[in-house]
């Protein structure tokens, strides 16, 4: 019950109230006590954004609060960055992404067989470099394209291409803490003789080649990074999932040697599993594609179309003047959600967020502060072990500072969670809540 949205538009509402009412005989004919006991200890917090009206905010900057039942004993699990926060705008969207995908497509491997990216839906590819002019984030022009099953597997692909294959031994790779917790999970899954995690780059001091990562806007922090180590043998990888305008201000299109890229977090299309690199050099782009053939044959050519429509419906949305656009909604709901969590920080005293210089952020023409996909939240007055104490006293699942190469006393809250899940977390971690109350 109390996952019901507030954000709703007349057809959903249709739709939702059939639900319910089926929902409800449900659960009167199988009676439903755990929830009637977590229902006896609420507490009210608010829900947002809604119309006075009730309606979709979509079409208003305007975010009234209304009451939702808080459920003391529900586990709020923030320790992935799952973009569901996006749902909502998609529903409102309605069939403008909607596809069908007839039986005789798909078919063949291959995609465009005179593309240096052979499986490279040629559509996606031309929505690709559109979406990058119309956001003004990375430049396009004389880059190589190569599709990949998420940005998870480019960087791999990048790893492997820009790794010595003589007998060198393995090159270390390396980013500066705190660092995306999974690089270096995914760099030492295989073992790989071409390539080894090599720590902090901060520490890194060897005089031998490398690949430093660099993730800007970075997750965990939010901050936008250079590289680091700054030595003659080392190589480049831009992972610039998050730079994105609802999360940071274009400064400048980035034009960088190898650029990553994913619908996970720039239209929260994480299950498509769709990501690019743009790439300055042909032969790392083909040695990034012989790659990817080595390991999957190539990348689903309905998740390409799929993410080829969801682009091209997110450009379209940033020319039109009648609706509001992706970018315009997500960039709300993360002013929003940070402006609550930044007024909870400092009501509890308890804990700390970074904060982050103002910056002109040249696609909306206005200055302001970043507003990352993840919070990077300190634990103080000598709360050692933050995962631990959010996870015992507040029922909060988030990831510990120790994931990134940092403290304990820090931990990754994700920001993308649907509404109930954050405005939950917003009013535990302002109130005086306690799960052993
Ligand atoms: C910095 C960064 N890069 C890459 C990824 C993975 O993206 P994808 O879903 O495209 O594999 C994530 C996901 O959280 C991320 O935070």
């Amino acid at each position: 019950m109390e996952q019901i949205p507030k954000i709703l538009s007349w057809r959903n509402m249709l739709v939702l109230s059939l639900a319910l009412n089926f929902s409800l005989v449900l659960r009167i004919l199988n009676g439903d006590g755990e929830e009637r006991d977590s229902w006896d200890r609420t507490a009210s917090v608010s829900i947002w954004p809604t119309t006075a009206s009730g309606s979709s905010s979509l079409s208003s900057a305007s975010c009234n609060y209304s009451k939702i039942e808080e459920d003391d004993d529900r586990i709020i699990n923030l320790q992935l960055g799952d973009p569901t926060v996006y749902e909502r705008y998609w529903q409102e969207m309605g069939d403008v992404t909607t596809m069908v995908i007839p039986g005789w497509q798909s078919l063949s491997y291959l995609s465009d067989k005179n593309n240096l990216c052979w499986f490279l839906e040629p559509e996606l590819g031309k929505e690709i470099i559109r979406v990058h002019k119309v956001v003004g984030n990375a430049v396009t022009q004389d880059r190589f394209i190569v599709v990949g099953t998420g940005s998870t597997q480019l960087y791999q692909a990048a790893l492997y291409a820009l790794s010595p294959h003589d007998d060198s031994g393995p090159i270390n790779v390396v980013s500066a803490a705190p660092y995306y917790s999974s690089y270096p999970l995914i760099t030492d899954c295989l073992k790989s003789g071409l390539y080894r995690w090599g720590g902090d780059a901060m520490a890194y001091k060897e005089e031998i080649p490398y690949i430093e990562l660099v993730t800007s806007p970075n997750n965990p922090d939010g901050f936008l990074r250079q590289p680091v180590v700054n030595r003659s043998k080392g190589v480049l990888i831009h992972d610039l999932a998050y730079y994105w305008p609802q999360y940071t201000p274009i400064i400048s299109a980035a034009d960088h040697d190898v650029m990553l890229f994913t619908v996970s977090k720039s239209t929260g299309h994480a299950g498509m599993r769709i990501g690019w690199a743009l790439v300055k050099d042909r032969e790392t782009a083909e040695k990034m594609t012989d790659y990817i053939e080595l390991n999957t044959i190539g990348v689903s050519k309905d998740s390409q179309l799929r993410a080829a429509k969801v682009l091209k419906v997110v450009s379209d949305s940033c020319g039109n003047e009648t609706a509001k656009s992706f970018f315009d909604h997500s960039y709300d709901v993360m002013s929003e959600r940070w402006k609550l969590l930044k007024q909870a920080v400092k009501s509890s005293k308890r804990f700390t967020v970074p904060d982050f210089a103002s910056q002109r952020c040249n696609f909306f023409g206005k200055v302001f502060e970043a507003q990352p996909a993840f919070a990077w939240f300190k634990c103080e007055e000598g709360i050692l072990d933050c995962e631990r104490f959010l996870r015992e006293e507040k029922k909060i699942l988030t990831k510990s500072g120790k994931h990134f190469g940092d403290e304990q006393s820090y931990v990754r809250i994700s920001m993308l969670d649907r509404d109930t899940n954050f405005n939950i977390f917003i009013h535990r971690i302002s109130s005086s809540f306690n799960s052993t109350i």
